[in-house]
């Protein structure tokens, strides 16, 4: 087994350093951040991630795993040193590289015996060309040093299953020595591997992001479309899946992609064309969709509506998916601002993801509305004027569509998922929006009827 090194405990570096550890290597991972190692080191997970915590807490029982601020002692003597830090995206789309560098330069002042050095971090094309070259400049010790890249393909509330269970492990690598160590690492997981060169790997990770990007992006596009001419994207998802060469996932319309990969992998992968003098056309459409679908049932309610000033506003769901705390690029993100400038009242439901959204947008006025957190849907939903479904948790899909009609003041909804039945929503009473659908009318509503037969005769 490899005494394996990993800078940054984020989603990317502790998913993989754990994972490591539960195949039998030997795992330090390394952070700056003193408490998070304490927390780490008491079996607490940093992040909200199915099965993680677990597995710390049995690798760090069984001595495989340990974790430390001190970067030296965990890279002097690594067989391989992997970097998971963030990349975040800068103003103008590029990504940031100061993380990686640091991480570089104390590789390179620390180790003391031949060591590879694989990113695992998003980094544009070419820059693990560049981090080798500035290991090699501040190189101390006279060993033999390169550098690998290894991009992962895990999402957030299911990585620890999609790093132990991928469907294929990407390896590029510039020669046979390194090439081999990788091979050594993975061969406990039994995965297919895909050994390419440096490039072509890093290309690789953006290659797939971005079309999966694409591909929510185009269904996005196709929804809005089907709105117009009548047609139900669901059921045309469902007629396109039934082609192996489309395939059944990532048809799913809504509002749009967010999350920490796929705004920051395609804005990075627009930039890097435009620099090579080459207009990323295709990716660039899928920026532009997403932007605007975000905000599309903000921008549905408000022509239904004459003001929020003082409506009683539902919000379900504010992370950017299911299963995470995570509020990267969420929809809310967008639209709650727009709600409190024009003086929503609103009420906040998200099994998970209330606290972070807090601390951004403290409890009490806003702008010139309000914002509440509650910790059941049902309290969000009382008395309520409209309700934004933004993420399809299982407590909101869990919700019966009788619910809106019984709790609400008004029972309308706005559902950016796609998550009820028009059909069922219909035969409840709610007048429902939702994206790249019929909507379930005032005038097609069981009671409206009732009232027009009941004037008729
Ligand atoms: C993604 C990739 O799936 C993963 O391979 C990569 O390494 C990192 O980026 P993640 O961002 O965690 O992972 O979440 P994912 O489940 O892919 O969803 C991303 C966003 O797309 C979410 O906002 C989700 O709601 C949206 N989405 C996904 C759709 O709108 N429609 C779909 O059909 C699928």
């Amino acid at each position: 087994m490899l005494k394996i090194a990993v800078a940054g405990t984020g989603y990317v570096g502790l998913v993989a350093g754990v994972c490591f550890a539960e195949v039998g290597h030997q795992v330090i991972c390394v952070d700056i951040d003193e408490n998070k190692v304490n927390l780490m080191k008491s079996g607490v997970s940093p992040i909200y991630e199915a099965d993680l915590e677990q597995l710390m807490q049995k690798n760090y029982a069984a001595g495989r795993i340990d974790y430390t601020t001190d970067y030296e002692s965990a890279y002097k003597d690594a067989d391989a040193i992997f970097i998971g830090v963030g990349t975040p995206e800068q103003p103008d789309g590029s990504a940031n590289l100061s993380y990686i560098a640091t991480v570089a330069r104390q590789i390179a002042e620390t180790i003391e015996k031949d060591c590879l050095v694989v990113v695992k971090s998003t980094v544009p094309v070419g820059t693990n060309d560049k981090v080798e070259q500035f290991i090699h400049d501040f190189l101390v010790h006279d060993v033999r040093v390169e550098v690998a890249s290894n991009p992962e393909f895990l999402a957030q509330g299911s990585a620890v299953r999609d790093t132990l269970h991928a469907d294929r492990i990407v390896i590029g690598t510039e020669s046979k020595w390194a090439e081999e160590l990788l091979r050594d690492i993975y061969k406990p997981f039994m995965l297919p591997i895909v050994s390419v060169n440096r490039r072509s790997a890093e290309m690789i990770k953006y290659a797939s992001n971005d079309f999966l990007a694409l591909k929510i992006s185009y269904m996005n596009d196709i929804a809005n479309l089907c709105e117009l001419v009548g047609a139900d994207i669901q059921d045309v998802a469902k007629g396109m899946s039934f082609d192996d060469r489309i395939g059944s996932k990532f048809l799913n319309a809504g509002i749009g992609y967010g999350g920490s990969c796929f705004p920051k992998d395609t804005k990075a992968l627009e930039y890097i064309a435009r620099e090579h003098g080459y207009e990323l056309r295709t990716v660039k459409a899928a920026i532009d969709v997403n932007h605007d679908q975000k905000t599309l049932l903000y921008k549905k309610a408000s022509k239904r509506l004459i003001t929020f000033s003082g409506l009683k506003v539902a919000v379900l769901g504010l992370t950017f998916k299911p299963g995470t705390d995570d509020l990267r690029e969420a929809a809310s993100l967008e639209n709650i601002p727009l709600l409190l400038d024009h003086g929503a009242e609103i009420y906040a439901y998200d099994p998970v993801g209330a606290g972070h959204f807090a601390r951004r947008f403290p409890e009490g006025p806003n702008s010139h509305g309000s914002i509440q957190y509650v910790s059941h849907p049902e309290e969000a939903l009382a008395d309520a004027n409209v309700c934004f479904i933004f993420t399809e948790w299982g407590e909101v899909k869990a919700i019966a569509p009788e619910a809106y009609k019984n709790l609400m003041r008004t029972p309308l909804v706005y559902d950016g998922r796609n998550i009820y039945a028009v059909e069922d929503m219909r035969a409840a009473g709610v007048e429902y929006h939702s994206v790249g659908r019929e909507s379930a009318v005032r005038g097609d509503l069981k009671e409206h009827k009732d009232e027009l037969q009941a004037n008729r005769y």
